[in-house]
């Protein structure tokens, strides 16, 4: 079923654009308005970008009444650099079409709003739009609440998103472009750093890749990443890449330390690579296919099996369009894959004991406070370690944890605001959260914003991904990332967001998230006690009901320490049961 749009939607998203300007001024801007949709389909309002520099400025440079209205500012203005943002003109962070904003005019209000906001005042963003701010009473009501590309179910499709963003009434937020939470590339080099060591882990009984070597292909926006990540991670990496224009671009920014482009050079290299147990990053000039082939020759020829883990970073494996999907259970949704994603096969059980992507932001701007929050985050980290009844499994992730804090440092990864990634458990999370705080308030550090991205045990439901490992047939369901936003707005989130689409695309996930601002008040340790608690521990315990048996031992030690959680748990079945049942199937 179509949307049903005006007779005139040209006419509409002029009508729509005008609203931002007085009456006087409004003749003035047609012409140019009716160009930007004639030639790119919706109007950006181009001549409204600020002549300043687009970046993150310190915090104490933001005209402001609250200092959490001038952590949001920070974190916007980091969404619009042009060293961070994709298509920063377009106000789009990243994922091609990821926007900040909808139009310049939006920009400019929400700063000016945040600007004169006081701390009895809410802003309300609809997809992009400022509604204006509102009285509250709340003393812990968050400073912003944000929706992004919210839309009746049956109108979620791409056809009505492309008319509704031309029209300037929503917006595609991806998650952290449209939340201010975007950190640049060093998310994505974290994410597949854990990934590997857990496919290690998992593979080979090992999370120690020196000498082993891990074959992948993509060296593009997002798989550029495998390459930094093999090299931090000290094993040989071999990415194929058959675009010499991305592969090149990895080389000269020294994520891959060199290229081939033959196929016989790279068997000997990797050979030779295998032998001295150099940490080496090589990108093969050409498609992933060829070398799988020759992989399998060599194996068959000498019985010398040249790789230890493979993975595929090219945009191929979309399941909708691509994949072997194989049997669709009618009643449970399940569905199986030839080879199963990487959440179904090893992150999916990493979320479920709540470790998930937790970041922070300096809003000084300075790189000694980030170098004094890495220190303190180590120290969090060996604390944790040194509890004896943490479970081996839970352990394995906080030795993960150390090797990648000490590593990151020194790996330059910061582009545009001083942040860093580090992915936590419900645990960790709340200790960094408190450690960072007592820092801000013992004055060794500026103020910090705490924030995460979608890859997330609890914050996001995307059955293709984030919770394809969710096997009771709820993986469609979106109740978990609704509940999460709304359940951090009361706990003392500093902002929040819930967005369709986030990560994989219009419609096909919901993502909540959220931002909070460390002031290094005792209120905003309450804060972090009560929010992050809860932030981590909903998916974890949605996750448990499905079945997982990872959340389930995270839930049960959470119940142990805190007697107001009373999670509902799922009762076994019997053996007799599942035969009875499996009989009548
Ligand atoms: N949204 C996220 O959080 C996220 C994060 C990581 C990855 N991803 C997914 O990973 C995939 C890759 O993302 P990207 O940004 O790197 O895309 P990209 O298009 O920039 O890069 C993919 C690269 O693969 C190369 N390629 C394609 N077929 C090949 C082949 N047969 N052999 C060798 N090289 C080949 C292409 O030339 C391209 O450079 C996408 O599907 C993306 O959605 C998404």
């Amino acid at each position: 079923m179509g949307l049903p749009l005006s007779p005139l939607p040209n006419l509409l998203a002029i009508k729509n654009a005008l609203r931002y300007f007085p009456t006087n001024i409004q003749h003035s801007l047609i012409a140019e308005f009716q160009n930007e949709l004639k030639q790119y389909g919706h109007i950006y309002m181009y001549r409204f970008k600020p002549n300043i520099e687009m970046k993150a400025y310190p915090i104490d440079e933001y005209p402001c009444v609250c200092k959490q209205a001038a952590g949001i500012m920070l974190m916007i203005m980091n969404n619009l650099d042009k060293r961070v943002a994709q298509f920063p003109y377009e106000l789009i962070t990243y994922g091609g079409n990821g926007q900040v904003f909808s139009n310049w005019a939006q920009f400019l209000l929400v700063m000016h709003y945040l600007s004169i906001m006081n701390e009895k005042q809410i802003l309300i963003m609809y997809s992009g739009h400022p509604l204006g701010l509102f009285p509250t009473r709340a003393e812990n009501s968050p400073r912003m609440v944000i929706t992004n590309g919210m839309v009746v179910p049956n109108y979620s499709s791409s056809a009505d998103y492309e008319r509704m963003f031309a029209l300037g009434v929503t917006m595609y937020g991806q998650m952290t472009a449209g939340s201010y939470c975007y950190i640049g590339p060093q998310g994505i080099v974290h994410g597949t750093f854990i990934t590997i060591m857990n496919a290690a882990r998992k593979r080979l009984n090992t999370n120690d890749l020196r000498g082993r070597v891990f074959v992948s292909s993509g060296l593009g926006g997002m798989s550029g990443a495998q390459a930094k990540a093999a090299m931090m991670l000290g094993c040989i990496g071999v990415i194929a890449e058959v675009s010499k224009e991305a592969a090149e671009k990895r080389y000269q920014q020294g994520w891959c330390s060199e290229l081939i482009d033959d196929m016989d050079n790279l068997i000997s290299r990797i050979k030779e690579c295998k032998q001295s147990g150099i940490a080496i990053a090589i990108g093969y000039l050409g498609n992933i296919v060829d070398v799988w082939e020759r992989l399998a020759k060599e194996f068959d020829q000498s019985k010398e099996l040249l790789v230890d883990l493979g993975s595929d970073q090219t945009s191929c494996h979309n399941p909708y369009y691509g994949a072997d999907v194989g049997a669709s259970h009618a009643t449970s949704h399940c569905i199986k894959f030839k080879y199963p994603s990487y959440v179904q096969d090893i992150m999916g059980n990493i979320f479920s004991l709540g470790f998930g992507p937790f970041r922070w932001v300096c809003a000084s701007c300075s790189s000694s406070d980030l170098a004094e929050t890495d220190r303190i985050a180590e120290n969090v980290i060996q604390e944790l370690m040194a509890d004896k009844n943490v479970p081996q499994n839970v352990m394995e992730q906080y030795e993960d944890n150390l090797k990648w804090i000490r590593l990151a440092a020194n790996a330059n990864l910061v582009v545009g605001s001083q942040a860093r990634i580090l992915y936590s458990d419900q645990i960790g999370r709340i200790k960094l959260g408190l450690a960072f705080n007592e820092a801000v308030r013992n004055r060794r550090i500026g103020p910090v914003v705490l924030s995460r991205d979608h890859h997330d045990v609890s914050g996001t439901d995307s059955p293709y991904r984030e919770t394809s490992n969710i096997e009771d047939g709820s993986a469609f369901c979106a109740d978990m990332a609704v509940q999460n936003a709304i359940g951090d707005s009361f706990r003392g989130a500093t902002w929040i967001a819930l967005h369709n689409g986030g990560g994989v695309g219009w419609g096909e996930v919901m993502n909540g998230g959220f931002g909070m601002f460390l002031d290094g008040s005792e209120k905003t340790d309450q804060n972090i006690r009560e929010m992050l608690y809860w932030d981590v521990l909903n998916g974890v315990s949605r996750r448990s009901w499905s079945g997982n048996a990872n959340a389930s031992q995270t839930i049960r030690r959470a119940m142990e320490v805190e007697s107001n959680l009373n999670v509902t748990l799922p009762n076994n079945l019997s053996a007799e049961c599942e035969k009875m049942l499996r009989n009548d199937v």
